[in-house]
């Protein structure tokens, strides 16, 4: 057998893996409105996600914060890309349990 094509097919299912997973945290992200402001890779009315995963990288406290924010909205870490405009707060509306998936994804870009 060829040893090559293995490895191959092996790194396509890893990636195909990764792709699904990310859709359905895409999923709940547009279910959850999220993305009425938000995109992944480029500014809409909030930061793209992206930029978020970047500013925050290796900040072990960063998800307790980001939790928060979206829980409670704010604003005033993103004005000079936004203008100042607020994150709403979502909690009630989304549960606790989604908003941490959320921000596990966000972090995860
Ligand atoms: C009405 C527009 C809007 C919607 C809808 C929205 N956001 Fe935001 N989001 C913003 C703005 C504006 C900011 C920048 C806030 C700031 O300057 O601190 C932001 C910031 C963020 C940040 C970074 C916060 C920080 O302090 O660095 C995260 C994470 C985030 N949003 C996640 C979400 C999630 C998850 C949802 C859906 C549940 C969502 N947003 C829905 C507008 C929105």
């Amino acid at each position: 057998m060829n040893a090559r094509w293995l490895t191959v097919s092996a790194a396509a299912a890893l990636m195909l893996g990764t792709v699904q997973v990310a859709q359905a945290d895409l999923d709940l992200a547009k279910k959850s409105g999220c993305l009425a402001c938000h995109a992944v890779d480029k500014k809409v009315v909030g930061p793209a996600w992206g930029d978020v995963a970047a500013k925050y990288k290796g900040d072990a406290g960063a998800k307790a914060t980001l939790v928060e924010k979206v829980k409670k909205g704010g604003k005033g870490n993103w004005t000079d890309v936004t203008g100042g405009v607020p994150m709403p707060p979502y909690s009630p509306r989304v549960s606790d349990a989604d908003i941490e998936t959320l921000v596990d994804f966000v972090l995860s870009l």
